[in-house]
């Protein structure tokens, strides 16, 4: 079919230069994605950190991206600009052939076996780590949930490797350098400057696991690290040290912030809504203590709230490519060699999908309504295409169990006037580290005891 060149032509918001929307979006991520979908569609250009991108807003722009048919789209040089240094060789940063190589292999340390023995190793750690909170009336649950989520790691992914404190500290605080060079402004390994507090990260976290590798493959365990050091495919492939270093950086990155955030998000929310909390802590009751993977499963009403969340405050709200050929989207030009921002946060949002989309409606995902049935794609929090979240079942299996175990020590309340001051610097936070006043749960008429 040939297509109009007028249309073909490709509008470009001017902004400042250098900076262009940047500190829009940081500001008011919605608001700036919004007014670029309504001024100019669903693609059009901008400048954003020194660099012209090329914006692909609502569902059927993002999904094209993301469905790649024409193998156009890359990961590597996309999110390469973004976070390369530091999460180089990463599964999500690999393209094509070799991409799909890697995730075959990776692909066995998460079947449903696996993830059984990760739930079962959870529970113990999600308690031990429950244990050290003491309920108060202006909790800071974000940092106290990512110290949380940080031993989880330590826990199921290396197997307990030897951390002292000392060393955890330092693990954490090179994620987050790691993670939060995504939007630096200078991009240069300078003194005092988050690039290169991100390239020490990266140098710290490979001594680390380099450190331990030759011990994990001296024997078998159920943690991810030692499952990755013997994962052989049917046709002998394997990994070598250097992948394995390469991503188990990946991983524990992209596993620690998501889950992190979203437990999050829940308990704002349940924190504003005590009759959803309520209605999650009855399913949670009925549980063991140390329920496995199909229990979760039982937990339904957090299922709804967790896909609620997730629609809300999408951890991952920008995907990075970066066109290898010239290509076309929606009917628009996009030439090789072009940074791509695929911006799936605003179909989350748009009233042309969901009614009332700021409002908490977990409802909204129960069979009788199935809201997100609208549009194929105006629900995916974890992505699509071969780059689709791998983890996204062990993320279900986290985040359910350190939100079940919460519901049965704990009660929460948020003022319902209250909305998260986010910080969207790098992977959506809470500013104010997302207050709740907490309490141990008080025995109530009807409410069963853990
Ligand atoms: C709520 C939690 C999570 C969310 C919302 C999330 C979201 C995403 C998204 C959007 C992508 C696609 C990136 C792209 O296309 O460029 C992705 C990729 C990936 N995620 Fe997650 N993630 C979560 C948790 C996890 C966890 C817990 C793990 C590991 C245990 C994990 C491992 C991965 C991997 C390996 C990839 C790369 C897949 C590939 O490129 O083939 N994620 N995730």
């Amino acid at each position: 079919m040939s297509v109009d060149q007028s249309e073909t032509v490709t509008p470009r918001h001017r902004g400042v230069p250098y900076l262009g929307r940047t500190l829009t979006y940081v500001r008011a991520p919605m608001t700036m994605m919004r007014d670029q979908y309504d001024r100019y569609g669903p693609v059009s250009e901008l400048d954003f950190i020194g660099r012209r991108w090329t914006v692909l807003l609502g569902p059927d722009a993002c999904s094209e991206a993301l469905l790649n048919r024409d193998k156009a789209f890359a990961n590597q040089d996309g999110w390469g600009y973004l976070v390369g240094p530091f999460f180089d060789r990463g599964l999500m940063l690999l393209d094509f052939e070799e991409h799909h190589r890697h995730r075959r292999i990776m692909q066995a340390a998460f079947t449903r076996d696996r993830l059984e023995n990760y739930t079962a190793a959870l529970q113990p750690a999600v308690t031990a780590g429950l244990d050290t909170w003491i309920p108060q009336r202006d909790f800071r649950a974000y940092p106290a949930l990512k110290d949380l989520t940080l031993d989880l790691a330590t826990q199921i992914f290396m197997g307990g490797a030897d951390l002292a404190s000392p060393d955890a500290d330092r693990l954490n605080q090179a994620f987050i350098d790691c993670v939060q060079s995504a939007t630096a402004l200078v991009r240069l390994d300078l003194p005092g400057t988050r690039w290169r507090r991100a390239l020490r990260g990266r140098r710290l976290l490979e001594d680390f696991l380099r450190r331990h590798i030759a011990a994990k493959r001296a024997r078998q365990d159920d943690d991810l690290f030692s499952v990755l050091c013997h994962l052989t495919t049917e046709d002998g492939e394997r990994f070598s040290d250097d992948d394995i270093v390469n991503h188990m950086i990946f991983l524990l990155m992209a596993a620690h912030d998501t889950s992190t955030i979203t437990v999050s998000t829940i308990m704002r929310y349940l924190g504003q809504h005590p009759e959803w909390q309520e209605r999650c802590r009855d399913e949670a009751m009925l549980l063991t203590q140390n329920p496995s993977l199909s229990e979760l499963d039982s937990l339904t009403s957090l299922d709804l709230v967790l896909k609620e969340c997730l629609r809300l405050v999408p951890p991952v709200p920008v995907l990075a490519r970066k066109t290898v050929k010239a290509t076309e989207v929606q009917g628009r030009h996009i030439p090789a060699g072009r940074l791509v921002a695929v911006m799936m946060h605003l179909q989350h949002h748009m009233d042309e999908l969901w009614p009332e989309p700021s409002r908490f409606d977990p409802e909204r995902f129960a069979e009788h309504r199935r809201d997100d049935k609208v549009h194929r794609h105006a629900w995916e929090p974890f992505g699509g295409g071969v780059h689709k979240c791998l983890g996204m079942f062990f993320a279900g299996a986290e985040i359910k169990t350190i939100v079940l175990h919460l519901l049965r020590r704990f009660e929460w309340t948020v003022a319902p006037d209250y909305a998260t001051p986010m910080n969207y610097t790098s992977l959506p936070f809470p500013q104010d580290g997302q207050p709740v006043d907490l309490r141990p749960l008080a025995p109530r008429p009807g409410r069963p005891t853990p």
